[in-house]
């Protein structure tokens, strides 16, 4: 639901699974049968290619039947409510859905409101979270800075309208790493100063202190107004370029969420250089939500241990599925 409620341990437990998932992806064959028999629905109801993508191809893998349900072409285009479209997947037998809303709260309110006994996954809730996405940069910083402890992050952009933004502070700072956000005054939220990071408006002053640096789309779509004088001058002072980038440390790393828009946030030959993890952050996603999916339906408590030649056998399946009827 919400990386502000993780605790350590979990969020290490997902990041050390999605590891071991990661190996066994290498293989030539990538399907495990864990979920096989499983159903989980992707629901959308805003606009997304890489996170329905990735959930798709993670539950796929797992051997999951996935249904890919989204508002658009939809009975939600002729206004069925969130609670009848909940109802509708439960009557189908859904295991867990993976849902996408403009509205911050939908996800909690679908998996507390007793409209549905599934699993709920949040994939992405209004101007709220988007844990998957806080896990998988996570778990691409980790695999590129060795950990968090004392890792400086800077995050940049529009914080205000940012999910990722906000399920990044949480998640870090339960980790240990310290991060800045950067954004002009307009696209800060208000009550910043009480999250767990800094704050500051002048990105050239962070730049040479950061081990991470992450760039955030600037989100027109959630605008009614004028948040920066022009797409010029914001790209000047919040954009990150090449000269911007050669004042990074060494092993510093480039991230964005995506969609980008080059030429705003991120110029191009920034997005393709040698720093820029953006890729590996897409191909990270999978493998991350692949051990969120498994972690919540298989019923598993421990992390897949790295020697078992089967690693996600149907039978540990079966011993976490009645340990979790017992309990
Ligand atoms: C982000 C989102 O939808 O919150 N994208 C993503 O999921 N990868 C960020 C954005 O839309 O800019």
């Amino acid at each position: 639901m919400s990386t502000a409620d993780l605790t350590r341990d979990d969020a290490v437990l997902i990041l050390d699974t999605a590891e071991e998932i990661a190996r066994l992806s290498a293989r030539p064959i990538k399907k495990l049968p864990t979920l096989r028999g499983r159903t989980v629905v992707n629901l959308f109801f805003e606009d997304s290619t890489r996170t329905r993508t990735s959930f798709e191809v993670a539950a796929k893998r797992l051997s999951a039947d996935v249904i890919n349900f989204s508002a658009k072409g939809s009975s939600v285009s002729k206004g069925e409510s969130l609670k009848d479209t909940a109802l509708t997947l439960e009557a189908m037998g859904a295991d867990a859905v993976v849902v996408r809303h403009s509205a911050s709260g939908a996800a909690y309110r679908l998996a507390t409101a007793g409209w549905t006994s599934s699993h709920v996954v949040n994939a992405g809730d209004g101007t709220h979270e988007h844990p998957t996405q806080a896990l998988l940069d996570a778990f691409t910083m980790r695999r590129h800075l060795g950990g968090f402890d004392g890792r400086r992050v800077t995050v940049v952009g529009d914080v205000l309208h940012s999910r990722v933004a906000r399920s990044n502070v949480h998640l870090l700072a339960t980790l240990g790493a310290r991060v800045t956000l950067v954004a002009p005054p307009t696209l800060l939220p208000v009550g910043v100063g009480n999250w767990p990071c800094e704050v500051s408006y002048d990105l050239d002053a962070v730049v040479p202190d950061s081990d991470a640096i992450m760039m955030l789309r600037v989100q027109r779509e959630r605008m009614n107004g004028g948040f920066f004088p022009t797409q010029r001058e914001y790209s000047r002072r919040y954009g990150l370029d090449a000269q911007r980038m050669a004042r990074l440390p060494d092993k510093a790393i480039v991230m964005h969420p995506g969609p980008m828009v080059r030429g705003m946030e991120i110029s191009a030959e920034v997005a393709d250089s040698d720093r820029s993890v953006i890729v590996e952050q897409v191909a990270n996603g999978v493998s991350v939500r692949m051990a969120v999916l498994y972690l919540l339906l298989s019923g598993s408590e421990s992390a897949i241990g790295p020697d078992s030649a089967e690693p996600l056998s149907a039978e540990k399946s079966k011993k976490a599925e009645q340990k979790g009827a017992a309990a």
